[in-house]
């Protein structure tokens, strides 16, 4: 069985080459990352908490899948040296330092899920000061995530270095993401309008696509500059198409990178 660290303690014992932060629910996604982890060093740490200052909503948090026998072997068998299974009050002791996301916290995601980024910060900062991991691994799926933890690793001068890994996607191209298990296999079908809206890699025809799926409830569709997540003008180098949105109250993300010039 795979070591389990609960404690400070436990955690002063490791030398953490590379952090895989998650809460828990791992799929094949998290399979890759942990993979992806290992050809980056030894040891690797699998934290598995989730997070309540990131969900705006509670019922969201009290339905949030919970698998943690099936999480133990899957982090096992995909080469994970421990997993992090911490209590909340040592992730949030009296006085933890809550962390602002800024103006890119506040859009897109920010903006449907008011408080989300800031909680996400918060806890990824407390993970690195308490694993202090050489690497931290974040999939590309979590686009808007990934680009707030990088700005405020480098706001904070935090020494750890972030990697992105591949959205992983199933037969359908939907984008692997532990909210699927709330959808039906009729769910999963209509989740597939998502993979071919981004191929078409044109914003305008993206919009005609995603309206024709009326059981897919658009929150966003943008063209973005993936360095500053401003709106992409034509001359922008790296564009990449956002998208959110509903399939029977269930939230989807997703993404694609449109390629530099
Ligand atoms: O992407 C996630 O699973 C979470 O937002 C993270 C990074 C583990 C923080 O709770």
């Amino acid at each position: 069985m795979i070591e389990v660290l609960k404690s400070a303690d436990d955690l002063a014992r490791q030398n953490c080459d590379v952090l895989v932060p998650t809460m828990g629910a791992l799929h094949a996604g998290h399979e890759s990352l942990i993979k992806l982890a290992k050809t980056k060093g030894d040891q690797v740490i699998v934290s598995i908490f989730v997070n309540p200052l990131q969900f705006e909503n509670k019922e969201d948090l009290l339905n949030y899948p919970k698998t943690i026998d099936l999480d133990l072997k899957i982090a096992a068998v995909a080469g994970a040296s421990a997993v992090f299974l911490p209590e909340e009050s040592l992730i949030y002791p009296t006085g933890y330092k809550t962390i602002e996301a800024g103006g890119v916290g506040e859009i897109y995601e920010g903006k449907s899920r008011p408080g989300h980024f800031s909680g996400v910060l918060t806890v990824v900062n407390r993970l690195f000061d308490l694993v202090k991991p050489k690497y931290a691994i974040f999939g590309e799926k979590d686009f808007q995530q990934l680009f707030l933890i990088k700005q405020m690793v480098r706001k904070l001068s935090l020494p750890v270095e972030i990697l992105n890994a591949p959205t992983i996607r199933d037969a359908n191209g939907v984008a692997l993401s532990s909210r699927n298990s709330k959808l039906d296999n009729d769910g999963i079908k209509v989740a597939s309008v998502i993979y071919r809206t981004l191929l078409l890699g044109n914003l305008g025809k993206a919009k005609q696509v995603i309206k024709s799926e009326p059981r897919f409830k658009l929150d966003y569709l943008e063209m973005i500059d993936a360095n500053t997540f401003d709106l992409a003008k034509e001359d922008t180098e790296n564009k990449r198409l956002i998208i959110a949105g509903w399939i029977n109250q269930v939230r989807l993300i997703d993404n694609m990178a449109m390629g530099s010039k």
